[in-house]
């Protein structure tokens, strides 16, 4: 059996950690031969819903989990993790967009970057998940100057999926045999899903596809899931944002499949023409726990724009919490 691993979870009572939390427990993150002990984070506020939570993991009697720590801070709550997933914030209700939740979350990753810099592992793989996940993601990169900028991603798998999904469901295939999906930039409703190179059973797709269902249909509709998740639920996604987390984190670790390419947001090294500083999403592989943007992919005139729209948004957001950022190391400018 191998060494157990500290995953730490900010928001742990919350919607999303409600699935995240037993999924991992169950080994869908890092596999059923990976023990685990989970350090779960919450407000001093939720410590008795965070109480249930693990009550309910015991009653789970999982065999991969080692220990459950529960903590009311981040700095005893990342002391020596592997990973962190940082969910907790604040979300978003009906009619709020995502960056309405700038100021709100800003201050929360600070504080968490800073924690883990000085408690973590320093291996750490970051995900945030909590909004606006890309520049909450900086924030916390920033604020950790121990810790190397691509150790900090955000997530846009849930993107990514939505797009696999929708595709899949309009041509009748499965989402398994649909590759090359890319989602670009923001995880917000300037993000570009790109099909362009998506393949089925691995033939290249648009030659059947019409070019207005992609753009008035497809692209929008991927824009606008989380909101047309708001307005059905009432909250926003949980399951499905949990899931995404769980293939992010392991496609990370364990390596994406050969001849296709995920989608996550990471610190921009200036592929594509993307400006450094932001983190934005990219179609990626991964390999031994490291990622590298796919490169060369053909840019038209439409994505070029699209890129560069979602790039702009990223610039504003972060243009709006420069006072927050710490001067910044060469690496991460
Ligand atoms: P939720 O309100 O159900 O849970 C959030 C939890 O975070 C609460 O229990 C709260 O007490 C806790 N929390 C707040 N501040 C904290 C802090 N400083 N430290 C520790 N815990 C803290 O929300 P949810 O539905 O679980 O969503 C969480 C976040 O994820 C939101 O920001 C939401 O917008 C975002 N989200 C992102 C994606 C994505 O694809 N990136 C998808 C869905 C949701
Ligand atoms: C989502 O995409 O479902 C989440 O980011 C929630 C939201 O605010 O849209």
């Amino acid at each position: 059996m191998k060494r157990p691993v500290r995953i730490a979870i900010t928001g742990a009572a919350g919607s999303i950690s409600n699935s995240l939390i037993f999924r991992i427990a169950a080994g869908d993150m890092l596999g059923p031969d990976q023990p685990v002990i989970l350090q779960l984070i919450e407000r001093p506020e939720a410590m008795e819903a965070l109480r249930g939570v693990a009550m309910e993991l015991e009653d789970c009697a999982f065999p991969l989990v080692h220990a459950v720590r529960l903590h009311d801070n981040a700095e005893d709550g990342f002391s020596k993790v592997h990973f962190a997933l940082l969910v907790g914030a604040k979300p978003r209700g009906k009619g709020m967009e995502r960056k309405d939740l700038l100021e709100a979350n800003a201050e929360i990753f600070s504080v968490q970057g800073r924690a883990l810099n000085d408690h973590a592992n320093p291996d750490v793989k970051v995900l945030v998940v909590g909004n606006p996940a890309n520049t909450n993601a900086l924030i916390a990169s920033r604020n950790a100057p121990g810790l190397s900028p691509s150790q900090f991603t955000a997530m846009s798998r849930l993107d990514h999926n939505r797009a696999k999904g929708s595709l899949a469901n309009h041509i009748g295939a499965n989402p398994a045999d649909v590759t090359r999906v890319a989602v670009w930039g923001n995880h917000s409703a300037t993000q570009y899903p790109d099909i362009r190179n998506a393949e089925a059973f691995g033939e290249p797709v648009m030659p059947n596809l019409d070019a207005k269902w992609i753009s008035e249909t497809f692209i929008p509709r991927v824009q606008q899931r989380g909101a047309e998740i708001i307005a059905a639920r009432g909250q926003s996604s949980a399951a499905s944002a949990a899931n995404g987390a769980i293939d992010h984190m392991r496609d990370w670790v364990k390596g994406t499949p050969d001849g296709d390419f995920v989608s996550m947001c990471i610190p921009s090294d200036g592929s594509y023409g993307v400006a450094k500083g932001i983190v934005y999403s990219f179609p990626v592989r991964c390999r031994f726990g490291r990622y590298q943007i796919v490169q060369n992919l053909p840019i038209d005139d439409d994505a070029k724009q699209r890129m560069k729209a979602t790039e702009q948004e990223l610039l504003e957001e972060k243009a709006a919490v420069e006072h927050l950022l710490p001067a910044a190391t060469e690496e991460a400018q």
